[in-house]
């Protein structure tokens, strides 16, 4: 059973103390909603609401990548979607950027090493803790993402559904402890607004970042792209293309994130 929440969110717990420049411009928190995807896509729509975070306690429709469902118990998770108005970058130098500002933020707060397992699985001991959703959203005359990310917090072992329960785990369940999500928040905010001028201004920082957490580096991998099947050594990232791999052919090829899935 969850245990009932004392560390509900609220724009200014969050907002504390909070020096960002563009990330949590805005913050809005619902207490439930479809996804907050879905309601940061509705205020992409105006310009001024770039740097926007909606954070909900609860979804009836959270989503992840692959159209999977994406559940949570009330109040137990960080569930949230920042908002992006015409970045200067790339959605695959984004997506990095993402992955590494959440694989930063659990670090602060859990001593496991946290992987990633690109493009956007957050793990601690093969275990998943997080996941990354990145939209977008073309405007009249701009394009808009929409980063949403979702962080097991307070859950324990039973929360998660039986087919869950042996490869996602929690922050509590690896401090064997009482995390903060108010704290958290605030952290994820500083370290996405962080990662995400870096990505703008120094991309290659940003791979160097991925690397320290990547798990695929130097790993053998099978992936499909395209409905193709490829087998090889995983051995760099591309900013712009995707992930790098040597074939078994010889050859080097790149995949592209939005079409290739991972199979072992
Ligand atoms: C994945 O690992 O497949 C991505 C999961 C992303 C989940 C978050 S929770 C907040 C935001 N709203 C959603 O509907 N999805 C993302």
């Amino acid at each position: 059973m969850s245990m009932p929440a004392i560390d509900l969110l609220a724009p200014d717990n969050i907002a504390k103390n909070l020096l960002t420049e563009i990330i949590g411009s805005k913050i809005i928190v619902y207490d439930n909603t479809s996804s907050t995807n879905d309601v940061a896509a509705r205020y992409a729509q105006n310009k001024e609401n770039h740097g926007l975070v909606i954070f909900a306690e609860q979804q009836t429709a959270g989503r992840g990548r692959n159209r999977s469902e994406w559940q949570s118990p009330k109040a137990q998770s960080i569930l949230c979607s920042a908002v992006l108005i015409g970045p200067q970058c790339t959605p695959e130098l984004l997506s990095l950027a993402a992955a590494v500002a959440v694989a930063q933020t659990i670090c602060s707060v859990v001593a496991n090493h946290v992987g990633i397992k690109w493009p956007n699985d957050i793990m601690i001991k093969n275990k998943k803790i997080a996941g990354i959703l990145l939209e977008s959203k073309p405007l009249q005359k701009n394009i808009a993402y929409i980063i949403g990310i979702g962080i097991n917090c307070h859950q324990k072992k039973n929360d998660f559904t039986p087919p869950l329960r042996q490869i996602a785990t929690s922050i509590d369940i690896e401090n064997k402890a009482t995390s903060d999500r108010r704290l958290i928040a605030a952290d994820l905010l500083s370290s996405l607004d962080h990662y995400l001028q870096i990505a703008q201004n120094n991309p290659d920082e940003v791979i160097a970042q991925w690397r320290k957490h990547s798990l695929l580096l130097g790993r053998r991998l099978t992936l499909v792209c395209d409905g193709r099947e490829f087998v090889g050594n995983c051995i760099g990232l591309d900013p712009h293309q995707g992930l790098v791999l040597q074939l078994d052919t010889g050859a080097v090829r790149m995949f592209h994130t939005a079409h290739t899935t991972i199979i072992s």
